[in-house]
């Protein structure tokens, strides 16, 4: 919801709006619902013209600071009401100081690492004149095989909700007026996570049940924190467009969370519900999306062309129309846009990439990082080798380094790997090879978007073989081996989903190639998706999950692989052991005996659907024990809380962090629920030795859920299962029972 902190300003913008709103025309208040497309890719007329005429509200792929200022000019001084217009773009994970991906940020289990790298975004982008950012992204997703499960929390709705918290709090700050934040936007309402099969934009079909306790929580957390914006989803959600979707956009957003801020379309979407077959033509859709609620038309111009005659024939009113553009005016006058419209082209030379910046997306990166095996100790590794060799297609790609979803326009200039461990060995020598190179076998159309992504015509296979032999070569001659392998930044993201979660080209094959050689190997991740590295997990005694870790990330891998950082980031996502094991999450509910009775039955009799990486997982280079799990009291009434306490030792020889984890099984009730669920987490720094006590609370909050036999929002009077530990497979248990 909106924050405006007193009502008198709230007052005041208030009767502003209706002022404006009583002289402005019928087609400007439709130009109001309206983003216009400043890029070459974007259908429709010229932006300028459209500006011109009072034709457009905001801006969107366009990141020219002096072109912002143009535009907002014709607005100001040539446009029939001089309404400012609004400035948005995709700044996902930072402007020009890359920051890990989303889904690597919420492997921090540490909501200060995307406030306080939003933050930074947020200045950058606001430096350059940007408004509003189409993140934080909060599609709860537990398919390893959909793309832009990278740009998301993963698949939990407590972790993902605190995430979304801490990503509005950290673009918008606590006053829309603060010049060095931005407005955000929680996308994609809703539902968009759960595409058939992991395809990108494929339908999506949820009970309300799934819809209400694991998709809408972070959206839920998001209004809470105060976004002022939202935006719709493309696909079906239960057969309706999410896009002209009345239960989603009135019913939920509005009357139940009493959202007053404003909705945009995705892309086209609202166009897009003719060939989605909701709408019989643009009008329709227009139609279909005003009467809806969905206030912003994302460059579908079905808004534009149909609007003004929808008040003309009778079937829209004027009444409803002012009801959409209301709130867009709204913010633009709590900004101050009006008062200061333009931005100061001199601010952004000064602002991005400041050293303070970079080392806020070093230390986002070191906090992010999932140690996921250390056999014998092999990690650390000692700075005082003779010579060290990093292999992989990743280890030195600048792209990769800072990943899926770059801004408009933006050139990476990331630390990448290889140059991590160089600086940060000056006397080592390190050798590098890439091996066979790793491409989509079908294209992005991305590539062609992004500035600064061309790629290098494709490896004919004499090629990839000299590389494959080249980099065993590179790893025979040195002392220790690093293997940087994964996935380049597009085969994550939109329209990048994948059947398999294998390593993608010739990359294990070289993996086993090198390991053969009997030298030390360590294999660092780089990808923004889980994958099923199931030979690794075996026979690689130590692997960082590094995921895509931003414009500090080679840094970031340095400062762990050499023990400047001990890691300290967990999963916050299942690890699948294949592609055709997704969905595969913690939370499930059991239907069949019990794992270990008789009648056990593991479901798929090629390959047990467990995973391979539980969610929560991650180690350290010190050890941790939990003990003293208590309850403050075992039994509670219905709408009461309780206390749950326990102790975190660290165990080891150094210092390091664990996350406190708490999950709870409700055992029977009016709907059956999951077999475990996080309730609690915190991730707390502990030196060798020292031990300290953690505290969550259990009541009514974390013990209602949307109940399918209810109908309704419930909390059940019944008994209850309680773990505490470093993953969702913990294993200290205690018990307590709620009555009525
Ligand atoms: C389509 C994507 O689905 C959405 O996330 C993004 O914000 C818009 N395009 C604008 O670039």
């Amino acid at each position: 919801m909106s924050k405006v902190n007193d009502s008198g300003k709230e007052k005041q913008v208030s009767v502003k709006v209706e002022a404006l709103l009583k002289k402005m025309s019928l087609e400007e208040k439709v130009g109001q619902l309206n983003q216009v497309g400043g890029a070459a890719f974007s259908p429709g007329p010229a932006a300028e013209d459209q500006i011109r005429k009072g034709g457009a509200g905001s801006v969107l792929w366009l990141n020219d600071t002096q072109k912002f200022n143009e535009l907002q000019k014709i607005a100001i001084e040539e446009s029939p009401s001089g309404i400012p217009l609004l400035f948005a773009l995709d700044v996902i994970h930072g402007y020009r100081t890359i920051f890990p991906v989303p889904l690597a940020m919420a492997a921090s289990w540490d909501p200060d690492v995307p406030e306080k790298s939003q933050a930074v975004a947020a200045k950058e982008a606001r430096a350059a004149g940007l408004h509003w950012t189409f993140g934080p992204m909060l599609d709860i997703c537990r398919d390893a095989r959909w793309g832009r499960i990278v740009e998301g929390a993963g698949e939990d709705p407590y972790l993902g909700s605190a995430m979304a918290a801490a990503q509005v709090r950290g673009f918008q700050g606590d006053d829309v007026t603060d010049p060095e934040r931005m407005l955000a936007c929680a996308k994609h309402f809703a539902g968009y996570g759960y595409s058939e099969g992991g395809r990108d934009y494929d339908p999506v079909y949820l009970s309300e049940s799934q819809l209400r306790n694991i998709v809408l929580p972070p959206f839920k957390a998001a209004v809470d924190a105060g976004v002022e914006t939202f935006m719709s989803a493309y696909m079906d959600l239960n057969d309706v467009p999410a896009t002209g979707n009345r239960f989603l956009l009135r019913k939920v957003l509005r009357e139940e969370w009493g959202f007053d801020g404003f909705v945009v379309s995705d892309a086209f979407a609202v166009a897009n519900m003719v060939i989605q077959g909701h709408a019989k033509d643009r009008r329709e859709a227009a139609l279909r999306g005003l009467k809806s609620g969905m206030n912003m038309d994302m460059s579908s111009y079905t808004y534009t062309e149909n609007a003004a005659q929808l008040v003309a024939d009778g079937v829209l009113t004027e009444a409803e129309l002012d009801e959409l553009v209301r709130p867009i005016l709204t913010i633009k006058f709590k900004m101050g846009l009006f008062e200061k419209p333009y931005v100061d082209e001199t601010l952004l030379e000064k602002v991005i990439a400041l050293p303070e910046h970079r080392a806020t997306s070093r230390w986002s990166a070191q906090r992010s990082m999932v140690l996921l095996r250390n056999e014998g100790g092999l990690l650390p590794l000692s700075k005082h080798v003779k010579k060290i060799a990093v292999i992989g297609p990743v280890a030195d790609s600048m792209q990769a380094t800072e990943g899926s979803w770059m801004v408009f326009g933006h050139t990476p200039t990331a630390v990448t790997v290889l140059q991590g461990i160089r600086t940060k060995l000056p006397n080592v020598e390190v050798t590098y090879a890439s091996g066979p190179e790793i491409r989509r076998d079908i294209p992005s159309w991305f590539e062609s978007l992004m500035a600064g992504q061309e790629r290098k015509p494709e490896q004919t296979p004499a090629e990839s073989e000299a590389a494959f032999q080249s980099a065993l070569e590179t790893a025979k001659a040195a002392d220790q081996v690093i293997m940087v392998l994964g996935e380049t930044d597009i085969m994550a993201g939109e329209a990048a989903s994948r059947a398999s979660l294998d390593l993608p080209g010739r990359q294990e094959e070289l993996l086993k190639a090198v390991s053969a050689l009997g030298k030390p190997v360590v294999l660092v991740l780089l990808n923004g998706r889980p994958l099923s590295i199931n030979w690794a997990a075996e026979n690689i005694p130590a692997i960082l999950e590094a995921w895509e870790p931003g414009t500090e990330g080679g840094n970031a891998v340095a400062d762990i692989l050499f023990g400047d950082a001990n890691p300290g980031g967990k999963l916050p996502v299942t690890f699948p052991r294949r592609g055709s094991h997704a969905p595969l999450y913690y939370a499930r509910n059991t239907t069949h005996s019990p794992e270990g009775s008789p009648m056990y039955n593991p479901r798929y009799w090629d390959g047990l659907p467990v995973p391979l990486y539980p969610f929560g997982f991650g180690l350290s280079y010190t050890t941790f024990e939990f003990s003293n799990l208590k309850v403050s009291s075992e039994k509670i009434k219905v709408g009461e809380s309780l206390t749950v306490t326990f102790d975190v030792t660290n165990t080891g020889k150094l210092a390091g962090d664990e996350v406190a984890q708490l999950y709870i099984h409700q055992k029977y009730g009016t709907d059956t629920r999951p077999m475990r669920e996080l309730k609690g987490f915190e991730r707390i720094t502990l030196q060798p030795g020292e031990k300290k006590t953690v505290t969550f609370k259990l009541g009514k909050d974390e013990l209602t859920y949307w109940s399918t036999n209810a109908n309704a929002w419930i909390q059940d009077p019944a008994s209850f299962d309680l773990w505490a530990g470093s993953d969702s497979q913990a294993s200290l248990h205690a018990e307590f029972e709620v009555t009525a």
